[in-house]
Formats: C-alpha cells, sequence, structure tokens
C-alpha cells in the first residue's frame, strides 16, 4: 500500500500527466487536490492525445477512482465538457468519478473580475490563464464562496448567490466600470450544470480515507508547479493554491501522516508561462528552437512557453519544500543533438553568490545564474527504455543531477507516449 503525491517541481508543465497515467496502472485511484482547469495535463496514448484540465488524469485507465477534491476550484461548464469529450472518444466516466461536495465553484464573476485586475494592472499583470481562478480562491478565504455542495439545494444556492451578487455588481460597476451580472440568469444556468453533476458530488474525503484504511494504492495528482505555490513559489507571480506537496493534505482531508511518498517531476530544463522572473531563461533563438522541438506550447491557453536550462537553486528548494523522496526527470529527448548543456548551480546577485532560493522578488528577479556547462549529446534518446542505452553524457547529466541534488532520479521520460520510458524504481 501506499499514497503517493506526485508534485511538479518547477513552474508547471512538468510532464505530470503522463506520469500519473503511467503510475495509475498499479493504483486504485488517483486525486486532484488543488488548482482548477488552468491546468493542461497531456497524456498519449499509441497516437491519441488526451488533455486533463480538471479530471485527474488516472481517468484514461479503466476502473480506477477519479476524485475532485476540496482544494479544487471548479469551473461546472468546463467540467462538463471535459465529460463529455471524454465519453465521445469512449473513455468510461462514470461511477468512477467523485466531486467533493466542498470543492468551490468557479461563478460568471471570477472570471469578469480577474479580467478586469489583470487590465488594471497593465504591465505589472500575472498573465494568468483567465479562468477565474485567483478570484474563486479569494471567495473561498473570504467565507463568501460557493461550493459544489451547494448546486444540490438550490434555495441555499440562489440566496448566496443573491448576497454575493449585490456586493460583486455594485464592484464591477463603480470601481471597473463594468456590467454586472443577473442573478436569475446564473440560477439557471448553475441548476442547468447541477442536474448533469449531481451524481459525482460525494464526500471525497470519506473515500479517500477508506481507500487508505484498506490498503490501496492512490496518487494525489498536483497541478502547476512549487514555483507557482501562493506561499512558496515566486509571489506574486504566481497561482492562488499550494500546488506543493502541503496542499495535498489540506486538499483532499487526509492527514500527513497516511502519506508514503512525494515524487516531483522535473522537465530536464525549464520552462515558465506567464509573467514573472525567470533566471535561466534562454532568451536567443536556442530558447525558440527547445520550444518547437519540446512544443513549449500552453495545454490550456496556447500561448508560448518561455524555456530556459534547468536550475538547481528552484530545485533545491522544491526539495525542500515538498520533501521530495525522489524524482522523475522528463523531456530528456528534448536536449538530444545540444553541443553544451548549461546547469544553473547558483545564482549571484550584488556581490553574494545565493546557493538557496531568495525569498525577495526584487533579489530573484535581478540575479544572475551561475552555470556549470556540461557535453551534450548527438544521439537521438526518444523512447529509450534502458538506462544502459542512454549515451554517456546524458548518463552523465542525469547523475550530475542526483549528485548536485543529493536527490534519486527514479524515472526518466524519454517521450510522450505511455512506454517510452526508463524505470529505475517502481514507485508502488
Ligand atoms: P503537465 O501540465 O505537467 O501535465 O505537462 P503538460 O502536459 O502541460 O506538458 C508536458 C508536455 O510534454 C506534453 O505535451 C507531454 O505530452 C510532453 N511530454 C511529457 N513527457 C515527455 C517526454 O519525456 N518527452 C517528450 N518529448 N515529451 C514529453
Ligand atoms: P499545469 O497543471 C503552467 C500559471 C499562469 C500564470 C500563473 C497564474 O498544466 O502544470 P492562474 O490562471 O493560475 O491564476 O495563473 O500560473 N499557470 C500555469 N503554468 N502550468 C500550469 O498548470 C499552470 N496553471 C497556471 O500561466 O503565470
Ligand atoms: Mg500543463
Amino acid at each position: 500500500m501506499a499514497v503517493i503525491v506526485i508534485v511538479g517541481a518547477q513552474w508547471g508543465d512538468e510532464g505530470k500527466g503522463k506520469i500519473v497515467d503511467v503510475l495509475t496502472e498499479k493504483a486504485d485511484g488517483v486525486a486532484r487536490y488543488q488548482g482548477g482547469h488552468n491546468a493542461g495535463h497531456t497524456v498519449v496514448i499509441n497516437n491519441e492525445k488526451f488533455i486533463l484540465h480538471i479530471i485527474p488524469s488516472g481517468i484514461l485507465h479503466k476502473g480506477k477512482a477519479c476524485i475532485i477534491g476540496n482544494g479544487v476550484v471548479v469551473d461546472p461548464s468546463s467540467l462538463i465538457e471535459e465529460i463529455d469529450g471524454l465519453r465521445k472518444r469512449g473513455i468510461e466516466v462514470g461511477k468512477n468519478l467523485f466531486l467533493s461536495k466542498n470543492a468551490h465553484l468557479i461563478m460568471p464573476y471570477h472570471v469578469a473580475i480577474e479580467k478586469e485586475q489583470e487590465r488594471l494592472k497593465g504591465s505589472k499583470k500575472i498573465g494568468t490563464t483567465g479562468k477565474g481562478i485567483g478570484p474563486a480562491y479569494v471567495d473561498k478565504i473570504a467565507r463568501t464562496g460557493i461550493r459544489a455542495g451547494d448546486l444540490l439545494y438550490p434555495e441555499i444556492f440562489r440566496e448566496k448567490l443573491k448576497t454575493n451578487l449585490s456586493g460583486i455588481n455594485h464592484l464591477l460597476k463603480a470601481i471597473y466600470n463594468a456590467s454586472g451580472f443577473d442573478a436569475d440568469a446564473i440560477y439557471r444556468e448553475y441548476m442547468g450544470y447541477a442536474e448533469k453533476l449531481s451524481e459525482y458530488i460525494a464526500d471525497t474525503d470519506i473515500i479517500i480515507n477508506k481507500m487508505i484504511d484498506e490498503n490501496k494504492n492512490i496518487l494525489f495528482e498536483g497541478a502547476q508547479g512549487t514555483l507557482l505555490d501562493v506561499d512558496h513559489g515566486t509571489y506574486p507571480y504566481v497561482t492562488s493554491s499550494n500546488a506543493g506537496a502541503g496542499g495535498a493534505c489540506t486538499g483532499l482531508g487526509v492527514g500527513p501522516t497516511k502519506i508514503t511518498r512525494v515524487i516531483g517531476v522535473v522537465k530536464a530544463y525549464t520552462t515558465r508561462v506567464g509573467e514573472g522572473p525567470f533566471p535561466t531563461e534562454i532568451k536567443d533563438s536556442l530558447g525558440e528552437k527547445i520550444r518547437e522541438k519540446g512544443g513549449e506550447y500552453g495545454a490550456t491557453t496556447g500561448r508560448p512557453r518561455r524555456c530556459g536550462w534547468l536550475d538547481m537553486v528552484v530545485l533545491r528548494h522544491s526539495i525542500r519544500i515538498n520533501g521530495l523522496s525522489g524524482i522523475v526527470i522528463t523531456k530528456l529527448d528534448i536536449l538530444d543533438g545540444l553541443e553544451k548543456i548549461k546547469i544553473c548551480t547558483a545564482y549571484r546577485y550584488n556581490g553574494r553568490l545565493y546557493e538557496e532560493f531568495p525569498k525577495e522578488l526584487n533579489v530573484f528577479e535581478k540575479c544572475e545564474p551561475v552555470y556549470e556547462e556540461v557535453s551534450g549529446w548527438k544521439e537521438n534518446t526518444s523512447g529509450i527504455k534502458d538506462f544502459e542505452k542512454l549515451p554517456k553524457t546524458a548518463q552523465e547529466y542525469i547523475k550530475n543531477i542526483e549528485r548536485i541534488l543529493g536527490v534519486n532520479v527514479e524515472i526518466i521520460s524519454s517521450g510522450q507516449k505511455r512506454d517510452e520510458l526508463i524505470m529505475l524504481k517502481e514507485p508502488f
């Protein structure tokens, strides 16, 4: 029995979806603990590509429990679209899907507020996905949120909606000079969603803890990445939830004593979407080359991802914050053909060397990366399944990462497909 958290160790899009899908084969269930449909988790099976936004990436295996936890914020229309889209492609979505009663709902006004806030920030905008994630979490913390469980009680839902809109419509008009919302229209829209979603709404904390008591294998799937965590990331250029492993406990209602291991997913280089500092960003044509080869375009928004070298300062922080027991390296194949590869081992700022992640944004955004340059490899590593078959310098790249970070690489991913990986240690 094992309860394993799979967490993004960088700024998201590390390949969590692929890894969760692969590990689901030996799991009984998968649970998402935070974020919303800002996430885009890609799974490629044979030549078919699936992008999961809010449904756990375990859904593509038949008969596994897929749980959307209380820590997730849910846009019901997007969830219904995802369910319908999967069903159309022959994927079973029914009694295997559970949505927490306590998961907060994203409302149309959350999207409107976010749009106005980003517009007013101008050049200081966060570059959000525009899905209403931030304002939905604001309402949760302000204790004015509406939850999935409220969909089951129309009168309570209507009352909460009316109370919220009396303030929000005023805010939209007076502060943002934007139009307000009609409570009846939203009520009707959401009651339509309630009809379609009520069969999934459940006490997910009880379901998960029962599975743990029954010694089942369970994966907790993180969305975004540690550097986008609202507490431990590059604040304010972060998302509005605890993307790190800590979020799994609060986001699912599972005590820390129940978690067996935490595995960090690390891309062999670094990417970031949206605004915010990124010390190892490659700003010349090599960055573009990596973007094209790696298909580094947002799975949710299609925006080009910024590309850069692997950053050990970021990863040291990630290992500590998440208590990582091991890491998975993805997209090693994208580095094929490079003569030299850089690894950032520290930052320099104002004459001082930083081996640990500086908490001050003003330092982080101005620091210069200190690089160790290593040899690349000419050979093609796509689809390699044995470590010994990797070119010697690719093996050294992996060993270097382990040496610098003091953590074991347990899986190396060498392509988009399920079987394109080197399994060094079975997580379950
Ligand atoms: P996630 O958000 O962490 O699940 O990652 P995304 O799905 O947003 O982005 C990762 C992308 O890399 C997807 O297109 C995956 O299919 C792809 N991918 C994952 N692992 C590998 C790999 O080892 N090699 C290659 N070439 N692509 C990979
Ligand atoms: P997955 O799970 C990469 C980024 C946005 C923006 C910031 C805040 O696929 O790894 P938000 O809409 O969350 O308020 O935007 O966070 N962001 C992601 N970047 N991968 C993601 O998810 C992301 N989800 C949000 O680009 O910079
Ligand atoms: Mg993604």
